[in-house]
């Protein structure tokens, strides 16, 4: 009886949506794959780089149901890759903003199987550069973080609103398109001006790329009256101006969003 080698897992990047957005490495674990787990947000039409034999497997997640299909995907991860398999778990934008890429890496570490981490453009910097918005401008931000908009139901947020308006120019916002009515509140508790400009990016860097603008006292409003739908980005700040003559998606490609953009500007 022979033993199996332990096969190896790569947590890749797949990018913000864009396929060509995708790293060379990534493209080339993809194609070396036998086992490639995927869910919602990485583009599907990068499996068409996985080998025809490779065994491809949804995990895309629903809404509310996080924590159980996270130890489901950990324990795949572990099965197959203790098959001798390699094996990519392919994840949108990079696997260690916001993907629970870490809780992935930490179970794989915990179980002994070798791994690599291949970083992806996160959409917290490609929604906003598709939309024409540069997170830092030399004359008007010298910073930005990305937080997360996401609240588990009826318990407050884990972030510190008050420093982040104090602290930091732009705020790149993910997962908070549910939440943005509550988190444009909790900016102007903060401290925020109401009339600091917002962009909302749907569908960042894809052919759909949707954005629209207001302010920390309007978008929420906007957001609902024109059914915006997730994934979105939001970003805060001053910057967010710079896409009206920056917008170089929409004049470059021809594209509906400026024409959203220019419709839908308030304040
Ligand atoms: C669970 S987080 C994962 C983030 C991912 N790891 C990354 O680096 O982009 C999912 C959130 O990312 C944002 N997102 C992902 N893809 C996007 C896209 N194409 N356009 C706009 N926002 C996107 C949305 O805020 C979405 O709710």
């Amino acid at each position: 009886m022979t033993a199996t080698t332990v096969g190896k897992v790569y947590l890749v990047g797949a990018g913000p949506g864009d396929p060509e957005l995708l790293t060379l490495k990534g493209k080339r674990c993809l194609e070396a794959a036998d086992v490639i787990l995927f869910d919602e947000l990485a583009n599907h039409e990068l499996l068409e780089f996985t080998d025809a034999k490779a065994e491809l497997i949804y995990v895309g997640k629903k809404p509310g149901k996080h924590c159980a299909d996270q130890r489901e995907i950990e324990a795949l991860l572990i099965r197959h890759a203790r098959l001798g398999r390699t094996v990519v778990r392919l994840k949108g934008g990079d696997p260690f903003v916001f993907g629970r890429g870490g809780e992935e890496a930490l179970a794989l570490h915990a179980a002994g199987i070798a791994f690599e981490v291949v970083p992806g453009i996160s959409s917290a910097i490609a929604a906003p550069a598709y939309a024409g918005i540069p997170l830092t401008h030399r004359a008007q931000a010298s910073s930005f973080a990305v937080v997360t908009g996401h609240r588990v139901a009826g318990v407050d947020y884990d972030v510190n609103w008050r420093d982040l308006v104090r602290g930091v120019d732009t705020l790149v916002i993910l997962m908070g398109l549910e939440n943005i009515r509550a988190i444009m509140h909790a900016l102007l508790v903060a401290g925020c001006a109401p009339e600091r400009p917002v962009a909302l990016i749907q569908s960042g860097t894809k052919h759909e790329q949707r954005t629209l603008v207001g302010t920390v006292m309007t978008i929420a409003e906007l957001a609902e009256r024109c059914r915006l739908k997730s994934p979105a980005t939001i970003v805060v700040g001053t910057v967010v101006e710079l896409a009206a003559e920056l917008n170089w998606f929409r004049s470059v490609e021809g594209r509906q969003t400026m024409g959203r953009f220019a419709e839908l500007r308030v304040g």
